[in-house]
């Protein structure tokens, strides 16, 4: 984004529409610098949406995610704008509560994604993986979003939820056309499309599982959300609905992005992508490195729920808050050189959350699936390179390619 010698203030975020080349980071860090808490005051195409502040840095979205009861995920919703998201969707699922109902309806999975219960999936996320990437064999070249991210992440989230292997494609284009829905190739129909025909699919084709799980309790986790009580009370229709959409969009659609951000890096990249490959012990640390410099979600937004001072900034009960992860990422406060991919660092980062109420449910279960996607291409892929312009999807809040071009051998 052209920024010229204008004021950083005066710049709005979203001034040249959804983001089409990823987040603009020189922006990001000029407002790092010089005015940290910074001030967006609109969207040009939806004038009844209001405007939000940025909370740019590592420290100020630690303030912000940490305090629950200043910056509330329910009151407002849980996007910089609403539309395409209707605020009561956002808040059946336990992302866009508060507490106590989220943390009560959050704990029901909590015990099935600790590191020690996730690692009892490796073998099986393993299998999915190579699976997969047995289709290549004939291959000299393939897209690693569409051939080899997306049925693996669809089929590994499909397992826990306990949906047909058979359904995942269908299932992972509509979560793509819903959170994707600014972007003409994932949904044509744009947002209006979205509303009026994405989301009432989500609603009917999870309706049936529900019904189904209503009769016959499973061990998945769709049947966790149809048979929860909270309280003496069953949740209702639509909250298991959309707890069910959660689970399948952050699934679906996070480790896909970092996964294929992660390996442009390296072939951008071969002699990080050599270190790897000589000593693959590095590659947790260089899914850490990834999850820093691509986080999956450029951002997600708090409401104020009081007048507040946020260094030093003046926030007014009821505004917007954004915390933008795609900047802590590049914070030069926290790492020298950030936009430098190095396997090596083995960095601390906020892609998942910065540790307050909403942090990531799944960190573990991304992790793993991550370690395995990077493991099993380059083991099998040494040298794969690019073949073509990975493409951005067009969007402020999804931070993913949607076509990564390869050659394969
Ligand atoms: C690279 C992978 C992933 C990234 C970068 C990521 C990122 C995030 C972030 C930033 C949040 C916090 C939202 C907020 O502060 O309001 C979050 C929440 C969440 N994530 Fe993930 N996520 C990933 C993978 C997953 C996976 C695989 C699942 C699987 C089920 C998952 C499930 C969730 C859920 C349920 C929440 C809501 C937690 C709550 O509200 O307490 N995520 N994620």
């Amino acid at each position: 984004m052209a920024v010229g010698k204008r004021d950083i203030r005066d710049v709005d975020l979203t001034e040249n529409g959804p983001w089409s080349d990823g987040p603009p980071l020189e922006l990001f860090a000029q407002i790092r610098s010089e005015c940290p808490v910074h001030h967006t005051s609109g969207f040009a195409w939806f004038p009844d949406e209001a405007g939000f502040w940025s909370a740019t840095t590592a420290q100020d979205i630690l303030t912000v995610s940490r305090d629950w009861e200043t910056y509330s995920s329910e009151l407002g919703g849980i996007l910089a704008a609403n539309v395409g998201f209707p605020l009561e969707l956002a808040r059946a699922m336990f992302i866009g509560m508060d507490p106590p109902k989220h943390d009560r309806i959050k704990a029901l999975f909590q015990r099935g994604f600790t590191p020690r219960r996730i690692a009892e999936h490796e073998q099986e996320i393993r299998a999915i993986t190579r699976r997969v990437l047995d289709r290549l064999e004939e291959r000299e070249s393939c897209d690693l979003v569409t051939d080899v991210a997306q049925p693996v992440v669809s089929r590994v989230i499909g397992s826990f939820m306990g949906i047909d292997e058979s359904e995942d494609a269908s299932w992972a284009r509509l979560v793509n056309a819903t959170l994707g829905a600014g972007d003409e190739d994932l949904n044509p129909g744009g947002v209006r499309s979205a509303i009026e025909n994405d989301i009432p699919l989500v609603f009917e084709r999870c309706s049936r599982l529900v019904a189904e799980r209503r009769e016959h309790p499973t061990d998945d986790l769709t049947s966790v959300l149809v048979h929860a009580e909270i309280e003496g009370e069953k949740l209702a229709e639509h909250e298991i609905v959309m707890g069910f959409f959660l689970l399948m969009a952050a699934g679906n659609d996070s480790t896909k992005a970092t996964y294929c951000s992660a390996m442009r890096a390296l072939m951008e990249d071969p002699e990080q992508k050599r270190l790897l490959i000589e000593d693959p012990s590095l590659i947790p640390a260089a899914v850490e490195e990834a999850l820093r410099m691509f986080p999956a979600f450029a951002h997600f937004r708090r409401t104020a729920t009081r007048d507040t001072v946020l260094n030093g900034q003046e926030i007014k009960a009821g505004e917007k808050v954004v915390m933008w992860y795609v900047s802590s990422g590049r914070d030069e406060s926290r790492y020298e050189d950030p936009d430098r991919f190095d396997v090596h660092r083995n960095p601390e980062h906020q892609a998942f959350g910065a540790g307050g109420r909403h942090f990531c449910l799944g960190t573990a279960l991304a992790r793993l699936e991550l370690q395995i996607l990077i493991e099993e291409t380059l083991a099998r892929y040494p040298d794969i390179q690019l073949d073509g312009t990975p493409l951005h999807v067009r969007s402020f809040f999804l931070n993913q390619l949607k076509a990564l071009p390869v050659r394969l051998r």
